[in-house]
């Protein structure tokens, strides 16, 4: 008999979004431990364009399969699993890569049972950019219902996530995006800074009498980093956890980042520089804090926003638009297109 295919997306060389192949190979069985989920949803996240163009050390060899986010249902059991049965939609947050597939295996242990009226899309952008906004905004930066925050990139996949968790935590939000984006950012209570013709240092110290209480940074870099902690009051928490304002995607924004979280440990008057945790370190927590997102998406308290619903087979297309810069939110593969 014929062994059953499945396809996946693999990167063979690094290079632009061509180098994102459709492979179709024999489908593997589940390791003890594992089970194999049929992928309704993956999230496209910046890591995965980084790591498509350029190679850091760390992180997976070529070829590799990009994706670190899914939703699905499960479709195998491995031997030795224990209280998930074949047909429950679950979601995961995987090691670096592999969710750009028809079909992933992962721990057992690393999957959250979700409700089976969800939307796959909808609910894969709780698995990375809300968990990131949720840890940096409450784990991390701890904001009271008063403070004053400013969200960089506050268009973006975590961005959106950050203004709407602000909004239900009662946080006044201020946000900054390119002047199209400004009626989004509006639209989820934030005061729109156009970060691209505009001094944000000035703007967010006027407006605000002083700074912010919090500045959540993903767009990272050294002169960012530093202006980032000048537009906080005294006492303010700097939270930065991305470098979405590199061109090339992090090459060299990731070690100029990194000295100047070291430099920024030195900023005056009681401000303090954070970043957020590797939480797949943490799986209690990470599992927990994911079914709390996913209960606010039940319940209609958040709306996540998805730029697009793309085919797998297009993830060339996706990573495209992505370098294009003209989206907001967070661009989804899909498996049933
Ligand atoms: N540490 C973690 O756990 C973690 C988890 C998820 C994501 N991340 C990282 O966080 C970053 C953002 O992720 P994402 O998914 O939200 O990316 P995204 O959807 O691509 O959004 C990036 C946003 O950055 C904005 N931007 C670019 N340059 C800017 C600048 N100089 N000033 C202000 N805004 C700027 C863009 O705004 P406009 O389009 O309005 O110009 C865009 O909305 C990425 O580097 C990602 O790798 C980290």
């Amino acid at each position: 008999m014929t062994p059953p295919k499945y396809r996946r997306i693999v990167v063979a060389k690094r290079g632009g979004p061509e180098a994102l192949r459709v492979v179709t190979e024999n489908l593997p069985d589940p390791a003890p431990g594992e089970v194999r989920v049929k992928v309704e949803a993956a999230g496209i996240s910046g890591l995965d364009i980084m790591l498509r163009a350029r190679r850091f050390p760390g992180f997976p060899k070529l070829p590799f399969t990009p994706g670190v986010d899914i939703v699905g249902v499960v479709d195998v059991v491995g031997d030795g699993v224990e209280g998930l049965l074949s047909g429950q939609r679950v979601a995961a947050l995987l090691g670096f890569n592999g969710g750009y597939a028809e079909y992933v295996c992962v721990a057992a242990k690393d999957v959250v049972v979700i409700s089976g009226d969800l939307d796959a899309a909808e609910a894969v952008t709780m698995v990375a950019n809300y968990l990131t906004a949720h840890v940096a905004m409450h784990e991390v930066a701890r904001v009271g219902d008063c403070d004053r925050v400013l969200v960089h990139g506050g268009a973006g996949g975590v961005g959106t996530a950050l203004l709407q968790l602000g909004a239900l935590a009662g946080l006044e939000q201020y946000a900054t995006a390119s002047k199209p984006n400004h009626e989004l950012v509006s639209t989820l209570g934030a005061i729109p800074i156009d970060y691209r013709n505009d001094d944000f240092v000035e703007r967010i110290r006027s407006l605000t009498d002083g700074g912010a209480d919090v500045v959540f940074d993903p767009v990272g870099g050294a002169r960012q980093l530093w202006r980032s902690s000048r537009a906080l009051r005294k006492g303010g928490r700097l939270v930065w956890f991305g470098v979405a304002g590199s061109k090339d995607r992090g090459a060299k924004v990731i070690p100029a980042s990194l000295l100047m979280r070291g430099l920024l440990g030195l900023l005056p008057d009681g401000r303090k520089a954070m970043t957020t945790p590797d939480l797949l370190k943490d799986n209690e927590r990470y599992r927990r804090i994911l079914d709390h997102l996913m209960g606010l998406l039940a319940a209609g308290k958040v709306t996540p926003i998805v730029a697009e619903r793309v085919p797998l087979i297009e993830a060339a297309r996706a990573h495209k638009r992505i370098e294009s810069g003209r989206y907001a939110g967070k661009v989804v593969l899909v498996t049933d297109a």
